[in-house]
């Protein structure tokens, strides 16, 4: 049987994506009980979490599995991640034996990691995470790549849908906000695409030069169109946010500028503006961390349309349903 990797939400089915999210939510109910007794899900972390470490920790051990956490240069060797170097310099094992090995140990592995080199057209091919996925024999789960955050992207899908009952044909917007550091696209992109998933009408609101990269913007407008939503793209941030009935407040570096931080900060700099102060009455989203007072104000964060800290929770229930369709007993 061949395994199941989850990279990107848009490269399951659709039906097996609502599959995931009815789960989810009768694992949020107290439905599922057990289902990982004896399973282990191995996690390496290239990058920095709170919340999708302890979410997958406590997923595993509520239903009777276990997570091993590997943090490599922090206690784990070194890891080499370019295929077909002559291994002489800092690096001490190479990602193909570390995913070999893992998987002897593991019923699923999981990665995060992020951008880290200087080029777009070569970060864009995700390369560490697939890499992972071709050398590792047991499903890869993605902890947040450089171009997805499926895991994320569930957690919002299963939160929309709670909170605003049918999604399908609401007004999401994605709206881009300033940050005093160029972040990755991945939580943007998986983000609309879980819009997209639900059928919803996705607004992208961005100031000039923040465009997303065009395959994910075809991969948003495919999946918008066969679930029956739209996608437009605004550069005008207060007309976007017009009749919305979420809005899901991310910032994102200018893939443009990728590699050039002194470019993309000078491009980001009159920005600063594009800062969530006022949702009226919209659904107020945000992956976190969030940078009070920079991308969203305190008021909005800790009032009565916010719903941060749902999606949060939603991580956990989300993931509990991925890695019981995944490696559960009776997967
Ligand atoms: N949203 C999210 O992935 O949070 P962490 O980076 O803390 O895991």
């Amino acid at each position: 049987m061949t395994k199941r990797d989850f990279i990107g939400m848009e490269e399951w089915s659709p039906q097996e994506v609502d599959r995931l999210l009815d789960l989810a939510a009768r694992v949020k109910a107290g439905g599922v009980a057990g289902g990982l007794e004896r399973k282990v899900l191995a996690m390496v972390f290239l990058d920095p979490s709170l919340r999708t470490r302890s979410s997958f920790e406590t997923a595993m051990f509520l239903h009777g599995g276990h997570a091993l956490v590997l943090e490599p240069g922090k206690g784990s060797w070194t890891l080499e991640t370019e295929p077909g170097v002559v291994m002489d310099g800092t690096g001490v094992e190479h990602l193909i034996d570390a995913a070999r090995v893992l998987g002897r140990y593991a019923d699923a592995l999981a990665v995060r990691s992020f951008p880290k080199g200087p080029d777009w057209n070569v970060e864009r091919d995700d390369r560490i995470i697939r890499n992972f996925a071709k050398y590792c024999d047991k499903p890869v789960i993605n902890l947040e790549s450089v171009r997805r955050h499926p895991c994320q992207g569930l957690a919002d899908a299963l939160t929309l849908k709670e909170k605003l009952g049918n999604p399908a044909g609401k007004k999401f917007v994605l709206q881009w906000a300033w940050h005093p550091k160029a972040l990755p696209t991945a939580v943007p992109a998986s983000a609309a695409l879980a819009a997209a998933h639900l059928g919803m009408d996705i607004t992208i609101a961005h100031p000039p030069g923040y465009d997303l990269d065009p395959a994910d913007m075809k991969a948003i407008q495919s999946l918008a169109v066969l679930r029956g939503g739209s996608v437009a793209v605004s550069q005008n941030r207060a007309a976007a946010l017009r009749g919305a009935d979420a809005v899901y407040v991310k910032s994102w570096g200018a893939v443009s500028r990728f590699g050039r931080p002194d470019e993309e900060r000078e491009l980001r700099a009159p920005h600063r503006d594009w800062r969530m102060t006022d949702p009226g009455t919209s659904l107020v989203m945000h992956c976190l961390p969030v940078r009070r007072n920079v991308e969203i104000d305190d008021a909005v964060l800790d009032g009565p349309y916010s719903a941060v800290y749902d999606q949060a929770e939603n991580r956990l229930h989300a993931q509990r349903a991925l890695l019981l369709t995944l490696i559960g007993k009776s997967a």
